[in-house]
Parts: C-alpha cells; sequence; structure tokens
C-alpha cells in the first residue's frame, strides 16, 4: 500500500469538486443590513470611522431598501438618531419619532419584500448616553425595561416586523413580549442582543450614531468578554423570556459562543458582525494589506461555519453582490 492511504486532498482536485462537499454554505438570505436614518437631516452623509457608511435622511430610504432588497438580502436593521435627546429618552418612543417614520414608510413602500427589524435602545436617545434610564447615578433596570417596552411597542404600531433590544437590561424580553402582546402585537418577533459584551469593538458605532456614554462606560450591564458561561446564561435566560432569535455579539472574537449556542439550543442564533470588525477590515484594505473580498468572505463564512443562521453585518451589500456573482 502506498503512503499516505488517507488522501484528503481528493476532494479538492476541482473546482466542481469542491462545491460538491462545500459544508457551509452563505446565501443574501442570511444577512441583515444595518441602515442609519437621521432626523432633519437634508442629505447623507458620510460616517467617518465605517467608510462607505452614511446616515440617510428619510427621503433617501426607499431608494436604499430598494437596492437592498434587489440584492435578495432578507432583513434590515434600522438605528435612529433622533435631533433631541432627554433623559427619558422620550424621541425613542414618539409615534412621530425618526425610526417610526421609516418603518412605516418602509413598510407601505415595501411591504412583505423585505423583513424590517428595528433597534431598541436608549442610547442614541438619552442625554447621558446610557442603554438605561439614569436613577441616583446609576443605570436604573427596572424603569429602563419599562421604556424599552414602549419603544417596541411604538415600533409596533409603525408596523416593524422584528423588534431588537439591544440595552443589555435583565428582563427586557419579558418586558417587551408582555407589552406587545398586551397591544395585540401577537406577531411581530424579538430578536434580543442576548448576549452583547462590553467591547472596544463598537467604537466607531459610537461616532455613527452618536451613542458614545457620557460618563463611566458599560461594564454594569453588558457582558464581560471573559465569561462564556455567563454568556451562555444569558442566552437561556432569553430564550426562557419567550425569545425568537437569540444574538451574540460582536461576532469575530466570539465564534466559540456562536458555536456553544447553536450546540446548546434550539432557536435561530444570529450574530453580530460589528463596527470594529468593519472597520478594521476597510482599513488594511484600504492600505493594500488585505484584500477587502477575500477577507469578507472568509469572515462570513466563518461566522456561519460557527453556527449563526445569520449575520448582520455592514458588508451585506457588498458581500451580496459579490454572492449573486459567484
Ligand atoms: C447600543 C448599540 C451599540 C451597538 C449597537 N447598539 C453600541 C454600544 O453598545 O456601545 C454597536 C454596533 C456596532 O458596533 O456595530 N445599543
Amino acid at each position: 500500500m502506498s503512503f499516505p492511504a488517507k488522501r484528503l486532498r481528493r476532494l479538492r482536485t476541482s473546482a466542481k469538486m469542491r462545491n460538491l462537499v462545500q459544508e457551509t454554505m452563505l446565501t443574501p438570505n442570511d444577512l441583515i443590513c444595518p441602515i442609519f436614518v437621521q432626523e432633519d437631516l437634508k442629505s447623507r452623509i458620510k460616517i467617518e470611522s465605517m467608510s462607505e457608511m452614511e446616515r440617510l435622511p428619510l427621503d433617501d430610504l426607499n431608494d436604499e431598501v430598494g437596492t437592498i432588497s434587489d440584492l435578495g438580502i432578507s432583513a434590515i436593521m434600522l438605528f435612529g438618531i433622533p435631533t433631541k435627546k432627554d433623559d427619558s429618552g422620550t424621541s425613542a418612543f414618539d409615534e412621530n419619532g425618526i425610526v417610526q417614520k421609516a418603518i412605516s414608510q418602509i413598510r407601505s413602500n415595501f411591504d412583505e419584500k423585505i423583513v424590517i427589524m428595528a433597534d431598541v435602545c436608549l442610547c442614541q436617545y438619552t442625554s447621558s448616553g446610557h442603554c438605561g434610564i439614569i436613577n441616583e447615578n446609576k443605570i436604573d433596570n427596572d424603569s429602563s425595561i419599562e421604556t424599552l417596552a414602549k419603544i417596541a411597542v411604538s415600533q409596533a404600531k409603525a408596523g416593524v416586523d422584528t423588534v431588537s433590544p439591544s440595552a443589555m437590561m435583565d428582563g427586557q424580553v419579558t418586558a417587551i413580549r408582555k407589552a406587545l402582546d398586551d397591544e395585540g402585537f401577537t406577531d411581530v418577533s424579538i430578536m434580543s442582543h442576548s448576549a452583547k459584551h462590553r467591547s472596544s469593538f463598537y467604537s466607531p458605532f459610537r461616532d455613527a450614531a452618536e451613542c458614545a456614554p457620557k460618563f463611566g462606560d458599560r461594564k454594569t450591564y453588558q457582558v464581560p468578554f471573559t465569561n462564556a458561561r455567563e454568556a451562555m446564561r444569558e442566552v437561556e435566560t432569553d430564550i426562557n423570556e419567550g425569545v425568537d432569535i437569540v444574538m451574540i455579539k460582536p461576532a469575530l472574537s466570539y465564534l466559540d459562543l456562536i458555536a456553544e449556542t447553536k450546540r446548546r439550543f434550539n432557536v435561530p442564533v444570529a450574530a453580530y458582525s460589528v463596527s470594529g470588525e468593519y472597520a478594521l477590515v476597510k482599513g488594511a484594505s484600504a492600505q493594500g494589506w488585505i484584500n477587502e473580498k477575500d477577507i469578507t468572505e472568509e469572515i462570513l463564512y466563518s461566522i456561519k461555519r460557527a453556527g449563526a443562521d445569520m449575520i448582520v453585518t455592514y458588508f451585506a451589500k457588498s458581500a451580496a453582490k459579490f454572492l449573486q456573482e459567484s
């Protein structure tokens, strides 16, 4: 018998053979495209820290969603940037708020052509820049979840398909589910940022959405990046509270947690490839040190291989383009 007997290279001999044995698939259907929409904006503005990402005025939204939908992308994730901030984050649940207007505009123009998801959080809307309401210099969990529930209901009234709480408050899924059901929105689903870690990978986003905390940090509510079992408890708690889709965030440094969530639980798993992951690729490719398309492809496939069923990514449009072409 010739040596070696086991030749794994046999299945790599041609492109067709490699296609045949490919284990992980990625299609535009798997992608969720974030959109930043800003109140009182006249024309698009570039986000410095996130090259090629822009803040959009309401008037540009139909064009943008049309492009995203034509690329075969399944869903959008809306983030609002309001003109006014206050202590209670009032503009987040205003029926005429920027996100509510965006949702109803997209709903009436695109109906079921795209899944409309919206971020449910307070940090863009509070003067403190924190994801909850401040009480005696602390982020007050229980009054914050009441407000998050109000935000979710206001988005449901506007026609959202899925609300996506990202505040990392305890009991946020319970509070939102109850409020939605009480108002008759039993079909509005919840994709919670279940295990959202305290991460330096969010810095470019804070510039994009003007939501940096004015004091302190988010360590009292976001999950420490050192704790995998704690992340699993967060996921499990959300499932017990009736979440529809769980999320691990960020993605690339957290592939172990995506895999573990997929292995342990039976709910759909989303991964959020965040602004810092995007910025690393953009920065290095702008220098010519890496090939943006090849790296993006490898990163997105690796997130799917780890077990993500869907990926929120700022590469959604560019990835959908190369996936359609390949
Ligand atoms: C805040 C929020 C953040 C992100 C999404 N929602 C920032 C934070 O927690 O500081 C980050 C997303 C990204 O970096 O792409 N609710």
